[in-house]
């Protein structure tokens, strides 16, 4: 077994005196199920918020537990990497969780996820009209999203990231050819959606963390395929934003986006807040260029006899220059040869 898969003498004291506690214990198995707030888990276990925090942050200082911020929030989850991700998985599997406690959390955590997926979806209730409205101008998503598949291709992907996630939509389609998948939002609001949506598909190898598309910080690099999907025309600086996400891809590793063709719509401006009326062909070739990365595919979904005057999407993915030192062993968990 790799050195990396395993604790410490002193280390492995530390962590195993962490979990053997009746409520850490029980939180373990709960963030095994799900990423969870302070106020949920409080909720859930029926204990006081500065008793759960105090449990909360014994298991994060012994490593079982993965803490991050999002604005005002925190979620916590259950470590998944390395020798700590090992430990709380092997502890979990071997203790019979039809318990009556145990079984009880479960039951309170299913009323918790159904009570945020009513409110996320009142919250995209209220925006689906605009969202609708958004998706008849261009080609049908169909079309793009079986487009996106054919370039990323068969292989696995061992990390994905996608920025600007939305309501996780390209999570939705991608994360089940990943290994691990993380998708990042500046709105707090969509990511709640995305959640929801993501809890429904059952994606338990997925991540969301808030964050700006121009100070990435996913707590990791080395991504072997990143998306940007509808994102760039927002933007103030998109060719900063190609580079940001570069500078997270591993060797090798490719990016795709995806985004409007040039058009003359102006009223996408002054109606849904859009920067930019689409990207060339050229303007993207020079993003990917200057951020360091080789363009090795493309395709315009012009519209289609029956679909109208709608917009044209494109696709454009890039690879990372630098070359994979590590290609056999990447070759057989990697989408990236
Ligand atoms: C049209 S949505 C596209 C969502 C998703 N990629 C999809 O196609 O379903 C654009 C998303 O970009 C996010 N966004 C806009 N500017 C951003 C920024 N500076 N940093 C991070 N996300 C941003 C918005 O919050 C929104 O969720």
């Amino acid at each position: 077994m790799p050195r990396s898969l395993r604790l410490s003498f002193p280390d492995a004291i530390a962590a195993l005196e962490a979990v053997g506690e009746p409520t850490r214990l029980r939180l373990i198995a709960l963030l095994s199920e799900a990423e969870l707030t302070v106020t949920e888990l409080t909720a859930i276990l029926g204990q006081s918020q500065p008793r759960v925090s105090r449990h909360l942050k014994l298991l994060v200082d012994a490593g079982l537990v993965d803490r991050h911020r999002e604005g005002a929030w925190a979620f916590f989850r259950r470590s998944e990497r390395g020798a700590y991700g090992r430990l709380a998985q092997d502890i979990l599997e071997t203790i019979d969780l039809s318990g009556a406690e145990l079984a009880a959390d479960r039951r309170r955590l299913g009323e918790v996820r159904a009570e945020r997926a009513q409110a996320a979806e009142q919250y995209f209730a209220r925006h689906a009209a605009e969202w609708d409205r958004i998706r008849t101008l261009h080609v049908p998503d169909s079309r793009v999203e079986a487009a996106m598949l054919a370039m990323v291709g068969e292989r696995r992907i061992e990390a994905l990231l996608d920025i600007g996630t939305g309501t996780g939509r390209m999570l939705e389609l991608l994360a089940p050819k990943a290994a691990r998948a993380t998708g990042i939002d500046a709105s707090p609001a969509m990511l709640a959606v995305a959640r929801a949506n993501l809890e429904r598909a059952g994606l338990r190898n997925v991540q969301l963390r808030q964050g700006d598309v121009y100070a990435l910080n996913p707590g990791e690099t080395g991504f072997s395929l990143i998306i940007i999907h509808q994102v760039l025309h927002f933007l103030d600086d998109p060719a900063r934003a190609v580079r940001e996400a570069a500078r997270l891809l591993a060797p090798g590793g490719r990016l795709l986006i995806v985004d409007l063709a040039p058009h003359a719509v102006e009223r996408l401006r002054s109606e849904f807040a859009h920067r930019r009326l689409g990207f060339s062909r050229e303007e993207i070739a020079g993003f990917l260029d200057d951020a360091g990365l080789d363009p090795v595919a493309s395709e315009a979904l012009s519209p289609l006899a029956g679909e109208g005057d709608v917009l044209t999407v494109a696709l454009w993915m890039g690879r990372d220059r630098r070359r994979q030192t590590d290609a056999p062993f990447l070759s057989q968990t990697s989408e990236v040869a």
